[in-house]
């Protein structure tokens, strides 16, 4: 999609149709007041009135909010993706509506074709805003390459959280790092077998031994020459999760395949930081990993050392997210000193029991860091909610045999046990830098809602770009 700003009247533009945005009230003012009266259109949430006569496309409104204009946006692309219209043009609304308005466009515009034999080829592609001069221009071009950053590299990571297992293997994975980093300028490292044996990474090569797919570790850097702070970001990168041994049942299975949306995530914000140019290192740590049934699989009843010394009784080998992230999190604190880490990962059911499919888990010891990223919340569009840890949880998973087990003895709060086990893997030092996401529940959506069509959403990204711009200001 093109998307572009004029410093121009809306008049003097040249398109195929013009939108407008129109609450109730302007509804009964509107010089098409008995033409839209008369299609039922009312001026409310996710209604939408297409004058061809007039050439013009009429979104409802609520009121006036970020989500009000990212679903209106994205509703007024979806229509004119099924006519034969190629360019749309309207003001650009105040801001901050203005970058909801462009992630409608972008976001929700976003369809993944790879898979069909007939991909949909819609004539519509540009979209025109024309500027008020009430704002400052150069300011509003700012937003909308901003926006345009973050959207596209939100696509990204959508883009390879729809890929096939069978297409997106830790080798595939690790091979898009390679890529991303010679178009963006990044280190980029990548840990074979050979490399994770060497690093004593053993949770991580038990998870991923019965797959024919072998393990990769993936990290890139963005380091620019000042940069005021140092992040590390860490992603649970199941390209594929049966469960192991402790198998899933058949109807849980469907949609594994973006037990990798974490990895998936990382990739797309250092693709965005490096492309905003801000002034903070970034390291991106990745942990690819095919979790799969064999001779050779690692077992219920296995007790494995960790990176850091810990040992862990595997008690079910479906919770193996977080046995890749212990090790991940241990190679990531032993090679980058930074003044934040924080882990994105599918990492429990549970945590969508808790909060419902829409909502991000975030979790860790620092109040403060943790109701930051609530702060950044409706700016970005993702919502997120904390969840809190306590002593009682915490004994939930210790061992009789181990120093730790990687499930809990109880079947409540499990999104929080699951970050009771990751904690055991971050150092004495690092405990009040560290935040733990669970997107398990907003990482892949069957259904389509808000600027999520079927598949990845890409969640994670645009919070943490948010905060990012927000703490490099
Ligand atoms: N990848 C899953 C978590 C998950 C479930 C993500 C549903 C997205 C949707 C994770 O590896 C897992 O299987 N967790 C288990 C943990 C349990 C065995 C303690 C779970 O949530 O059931
Ligand atoms: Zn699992
Ligand atoms: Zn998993």
């Amino acid at each position: 999609m093109n998307v572009e700003l004029f410093k121009q009247p809306l008049t003097t533009i040249l398109s195929d149709i013009t939108l407008e945005f129109v609450n109730r009230s302007q509804c009964l003012t509107h010089p098409h007041a008995t033409l839209l009266s008369g299609a039922k259109f009312e001026g409310k949430s996710e209604q939408i009135c297409l004058l061809h006569e007039h050439k013009l496309l009429v979104c409802g409104l609520d009121n006036e909010s970020n989500e009000e204009y990212r679903i209106a946006m994205t509703l007024a692309i979806k229509t004119l993706s099924s006519t034969n219209y190629a360019s749309l043009k309207l003001s650009a609304p105040k801001e901050p509506f203005f970058q909801a308005t462009i992630e409608g466009v972008i976001l929700g515009g976003y369809s993944f074709q790879d898979y069909k034999s007939k991909p949909n080829i819609t004539a519509f592609k540009n979209v025109y805003f024309a500027y008020s001069s009430d704002y400052d221009f150069d300011h509003f071009q700012s937003i909308l390459t901003k926006t345009l950053i973050i959207s596209n590299a939100t696509n990204f990571t959508r883009n390879l959280v729809n890929q096939t297992p069978y297409d997106m293997t830790p080798i595939t994975m690790s091979i898009v790092a390679q890529e991303l980093a010679n178009t963006n300028n990044l280190e980029c490292t990548i840990l074979d077998i050979n490399g994770l044996k060497d690093e004593k990474m053993e949770a991580m090569l038990a998870v991923g031994r019965a797959s024919v797919n072998p393990p990769r570790l993936i990290h890139l850097s963005y380091k620019p020459s000042n940069p005021t702070k140092v992040i590390t970001l860490v992603g649970k990168g199941l390209t594929y999760d049966s469960g192991g041994l402790s198998l899933k049942a058949a109807t849980s299975m469907v949609t594994m395949k973006m037990d990798k949306a974490g990895g998936c995530a990382v990739m797309g914000m250092i693709k965005a930081i490096s492309e905003l140019g801000l002034n903070i290192e970034v390291h991106a740590f990745i942990g690819a990993v095919e979790n799969m049934i064999g001779g050779d699989a690692y077992k219920p009843d296995d007790v494995l050392t960790a990176k850091n010394g810990k040992t862990i009784e595997v008690r079910n080998t479906d919770a193996e997210g977080r046995l890749v992230l212990a090790d991940v999190l241990g190679y990531a604190q032993e090679k980058v000193n930074a003044d934040y880490i924080f882990d994105f990962a599918t990492l429990t059911g549970a945590c969508m029991v808790a909060l419902g499919s829409y909502t991000t888990g975030v979790m860790g010891h620092n109040e403060n860091l943790k109701n930051s990223f609530l702060s950044t919340s409706d700016n970005s569009g993702e919502y997120c909610a904390i969840l809190p840890f306590n002593r009682h949880l915490k004994k939930l998973i210790k061992s009789d045999l181990a120093d730790v087990c990687n499930v809990s003895s109880k079947p409540y709060g499990g999104a929080i046990t699951a970050a009771l086990f990751l904690d055991h893997f971050i150092d004495d030092n690092m405990k009040e830098k560290w935040v733990h996401f669970d997107i398990a529940g907003p990482a892949y959506t069957e259904s389509a809602y808000d600027v999520h069509t079927y598949g990845g959403t890409g969640a994670g990204v645009r919070m943490m770009l948010e905060w990012m711009i927000q703490s490099s200001k």
